[in-house]
């Protein structure tokens, strides 16, 4: 069975969609043994309340340094002993230490398709908001796994959403996490839990 850790701060929609795909049988082998929150208000923590999976809350906030955090952060992280962790929607700055030590067991759901409206500043709806001011026709979601950079790690699964005449942010990030994110995570934890994902050059193979 694959120890699945999920980091989230917020919503939790893609919390809930791996959820439900483990419960479906989509998503074999695996165990989703815990959820960390940097906001204690997150509705995250209510959805994995819901499914009986164990959450806590952990907030640089709460730490008089960012060393002190990520310290805590990580042992916490550690304590689960988890073979893969899942950062759906997490919006703290993962320590350097525990990207080296999670390297290729760690991964993120960026809503573009990686490399356009990717890196510093696009997260949320800014991704959104970015795509239609370019005027593209076609956006979507992209599993990567976590590397030192923001959002330059290998990549495993994209998935292409058509834009639409009068599409605003909103409906736009809500059409990208319906048709591409809540499928696409869920399939990449399913490839990597049955050993089909492979990481050379920097680029996976899916077996
Ligand atoms: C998603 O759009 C994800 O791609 C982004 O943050 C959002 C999280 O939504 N990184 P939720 O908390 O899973 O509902």
């Amino acid at each position: 069975m694959l120890r699945v850790v999920v980091l989230v701060s917020g919503g939790g929609t893609n919390l809930q969609a791996i959820i439900d795909e483990v419960h479906k049988g989509n998503i074999t082998n695996t165990e989703i043994v815990g959820v960390i929150s940097n906001n204690k208000n997150a509705y995250a923590l209510e959805r994995a309340a819901k499914a009986g999976i164990s959450s806590l809350c952990i907030s640089p906030k709460d730490f008089e340094s960012r060393d002190l955090f990520n310290e805590s952060f990580l042992a916490a992280v550690d304590e689960l002993q988890p073979d893969l962790i899942v950062l759906a929607g997490f919006l703290v700055v993962i320590p350097e230490v525990m990207i080296a030590k999670y390297r290729n067991r760690m991964i993120n759901i960026h809503p573009s398709l990686i490399p356009s409206f990717c890196g510093k500043g696009f997260y949320g709806l800014k991704v959104h908001e970015k795509a239609l001011e370019r005027g593209v026709k076609v956006v979507g979601a992209t599993v990567h796994f976590v590397d030192e950079g923001t959002d330059t790690g290998p990549i495993i699964l994209q998935k292409a959403v058509y834009v639409e005449d009068g599409d605003t942010p909103e409906v736009l990030q809500r059409r990208v996490m319906e048709q591409a994110e809540w499928k696409i995570l869920p399939q990449a934890i399913d490839l990597i839990a049955n050993d089909r994902v492979k990481v050379a050059d920097g680029k996976t193979i899916i077996e």
